[in-house]
């Protein structure tokens, strides 16, 4: 019996495998990167995606197989380590899901998509919700080659898209850990006021931005000031982070924040648990990080606006159970629209 499965990022099977060990979901067996775990869903920061609801079904044929999928939902994604002939001729009888790239900051797709795979030639393991909107948790865009110093713009855009919000024109942002300035790019270029802190200068192409002002000095010297989002992507111990974002969020002058928690070596758990049980803050491993987590906060007073939805199918405390109301916004917020609008296909109908 699988109870859930868990999709970890290339090369962090390790850390995803600690990670459930310590929240009480130890992991049966590996399919690829899929950790199968008898245990109920429970919130895990490091997974790319959470299969929530696994079933494990009978498919003696490639009809049969495709008959199972179509008559419990119309939009399914495969994740494919094996079988690779059979699953093709499944995925062929289902209609198709393409996962174009986003162009930012357009939004996450909102489509219901469920994931499946074959654990053998004729048995799969098919869960028709699951807790990443996008196809093995991939959120892919159209990428910039030619504005941004470094890559790293990829991480903020795709944090802004999981948030469903990102800086608009007016806005005051800060962002610490700035140079070369993929971040200060991404946000200028949005059209909101940036202020850029590293001690080490931005590339002259970002600083000559309309809209970015640098500071040349040390992130952790700071105070708190009134700013719409707080930005940070410095390299620095998540513990360390963690004692200079307090005050920040203490205050109440922020709006949002977007912090990288980066490890070194060993995965600080305690660190990241404690990002975890700030109240009204989500961690999260996005596509786009590497040994790191982004840490998310919301202001109340901007929360409640509307739902976040950084919060749906992520992590609460590490330990604790997704709570029900979380699991049923998953389903919610999966179960509205059939058809595309699945990695931005187009949509094609809604529930009857
Ligand atoms: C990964 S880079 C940031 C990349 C940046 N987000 C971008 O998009 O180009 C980390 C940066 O943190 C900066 N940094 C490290 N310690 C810092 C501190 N105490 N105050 C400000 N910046 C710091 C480093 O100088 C480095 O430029």
């Amino acid at each position: 019996m699988i109870g859930a499965a868990y999709l970890a990022p290339e090369g962090l099977e390790a850390t995803l495998a600690e990670e459930l060990r310590r929240a009480g979901a130890p992991i049966a067996a590996w399919h690829g990167r899929l950790a199968l775990s008898p245990a109920p869903p429970v919130a895990s920061a490091w997974a790319l995606d959470t299969w929530t609801a696994p079933r494990e079904i009978a498919a003696p044929s490639v009809k049969a197989a495709a008959d199972a999928l179509r008559a419990m939902q119309r939009n399914w994604q495969a994740y494919n380590i094996d079988h690779h002939r059979r699953a093709a001729l499944i995925a062929a009888r289902l209609p198709p899901v393409k996962a174009r790239p986003l162009v930012f900051p357009e939004p996450a797709p909102t489509g219901h998509l469920g994931a499946w795979t074959l654990l053998a030639p004729d048995r799969l393991l098919a869960s028709p919700t699951k807790s990443s909107p996008f196809v093995n948790g991939e959120c892919r865009f159209v990428e910039d080659r030619a504005g941004p110093p470094s890559r790293a713009y990829l991480k903020l855009w795709e944090a802004c898209t999981r948030l469903g919000d990102w800086p608009r024109p007016g806005q005051e942002c800060l962002d610490l850990g700035a140079a070369p300035g993929g971040w200060s790019w991404a946000i200028a270029a949005l059209g909101a006021r940036v202020t850029a802190v590293d001690k080490a200068p931005l590339d002259p192409r970002v600083a000559a931005m309309p809209g970015v002002t640098m500071r040349l000095e040390s992130a952790f010297a700071l105070a708190p000031e009134r700013v719409d989002w707080l930005f940070s992507d410095i390299i620095a111990y998540p513990a360390r982070l963690h004692a200079m974002l307090a005050p920040w969020i203490a205050s109440g002058l922020v709006g949002r924040i977007v912090a990288t928690l980066k490890f070194q070596g060993e995965t600080d758990h305690d660190a990241t648990a404690a990002f975890a049980a700030i109240p009204g803050g989500r961690v999260m491993h996005m596509f786009h990080n590497k040994h790191e987590l982004t840490f998310f906060w919301t202001n109340p007073s901007v929360a409640a606006a509307g739902i976040d939805p950084v919060r749906i199918g992520e992590a609460r405390a590490p330990g604790s159970q997704i709570a029900k109301d979380d699991l049923q916004r998953v389903g919610a917020v999966a179960g509205g629209i059939v058809g595309g609008d699945v990695g931005g296909e187009d949509q094609v109908g809604r529930v009857p």
